[in-house]
């Protein structure tokens, strides 16, 4: 099978086009073969030796951790799909997934059932800033009816899912993003965009129920515009040793997060989907080969939404 692999780090020229034997499933993994790849910000920090390749060891390494396309084989014991069925999931994080790949082999319960909704190339850009966004809105703040919430960074690929799923919950969402995103925002269920380049955001907000951090940058800042008890994510990088016992002083609750593969949250999402509260924002879709051109314009892109690769 045609695979992207870098057998060094370093810029998006490390991205070859080579030949492998494809996976082959275990009882419990289905074999899927890849239609869409998403490309999302850890599939470059990774490249370079940042992100998850502590996790993954030295190259060579294949990329990547979103997929959508049809289970091609059916490991021992698997239910829930056949062969031929279209499935989307974010199989093995932070393990190795080789997503950018013609086939994948995962365990099946790290994939779902396509939304009948999305496109290939939608589905394929969900899951891992889907279920990032579902972990922190749902599973980590419990977003609630009526709660103020604020979203830095809120016109990417997660922050874009999270406007959408904590409006679906009721609350008052609040973004900073770049002005000319606000009226995509806004038709996301945003009652407010900031413009991160010329507003404090500390001048509009307080109160607030909590914080989604998709840049940062915003740590200390934000725990200034939170009521005692309200939670900070900071997705990221995490929260360091210095945010944490400063929110704790303010009792206020500070926390990092790390995506875990989630068959509960995917069919949140899903459920979302089917009821029109949840879409996805295409920025760019490349071919598999032009790995390399999507990671440069992944890092170099001030547009809204996800990158996706095409695999024909
Ligand atoms: N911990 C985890 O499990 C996890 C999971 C997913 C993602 N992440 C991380 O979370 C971050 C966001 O991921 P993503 O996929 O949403 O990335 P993305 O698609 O690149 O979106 C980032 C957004 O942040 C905006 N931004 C940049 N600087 C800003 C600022 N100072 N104030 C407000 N907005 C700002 C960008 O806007 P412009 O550049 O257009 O201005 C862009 O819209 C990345 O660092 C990623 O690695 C972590």
């Amino acid at each position: 099978m045609k695979a992207i692999v870098q057998h060094e780090l370093g810029g998006p020229e490390v991205l070859r086009t080579c030949e492998i034997e494809p996976p082959e499933p275990i009882p419990t993994e289905v074999q899927v073969r890849v239609r869409g790849a998403g490309v999302n910000p850890v599939d470059f920090k990774t490249r370079i030796g940042r992100g998850m390749s502590s996790v993954i060891g030295p190259p060579p390494f294949t990329v990547g951790w979103d997929v959508c396309g049809e289970v091609t084989a059916v490991g021992g014991g698997v239910t829930r799909f056949q062969v031929g069925d279209e499935v989307f999931g974010m199989p093995w994080f932070p393990r190795e997934a080789g997503a950018y790949a013609e086939f994948v082999t995962a365990p099946s319960r790290h994939f779902e059932h396509k939304p009948h909704a999305l496109s290939i190339e939608e589905a394929a850009a969900l899951p891992l800033a889907g279920l990032t966004a579902w972990q922190v809105v749902v599973d980590t703040i419990r977003v609630q009816d009526g709660d103020d919430v604020l979203i830095h960074g809120a016109a990417g690929g997660v922050g874009h899912l999270a406007v959408q799923i904590a409006a679906a919950r009721g609350a008052n969402v609040i973004a900073t993003a770049r002005a000319e995103q606000a009226d995509f925002l806004a038709g996301l269920g945003a009652s407010r965009t900031l413009d991160y380049r010329d507003d404090d955001f500390e001048a509009h907000v307080a109160e607030l129920d909590s914080v989604i951090d998709l840049t940062g940058e915003y740590g200390e800042r934000s725990l200034a515009v939170m009521r005692p008890g309200a939670t900070l994510v900071s997705v990221p990088s995490g929260a360091k040793p210095e945010l944490l016992a400063l929110a704790k002083a303010q009792h206020k609750r500070a926390t990092g997060i790390l995506v875990e593969p989630d068959p509960v949250g995917l069919a949140g999402l899903c459920d979302l989907i089917e009821r029109g509260k949840l879409g996805v924002e295409l920025d760019e879709v490349f071919d598999l080969e032009q790995a390399a051109d999507a990671h440069r314009h992944a890092e170099d892109s001030h547009g809204a939404g996800k990158i996706v690769l095409r695999v024909p």
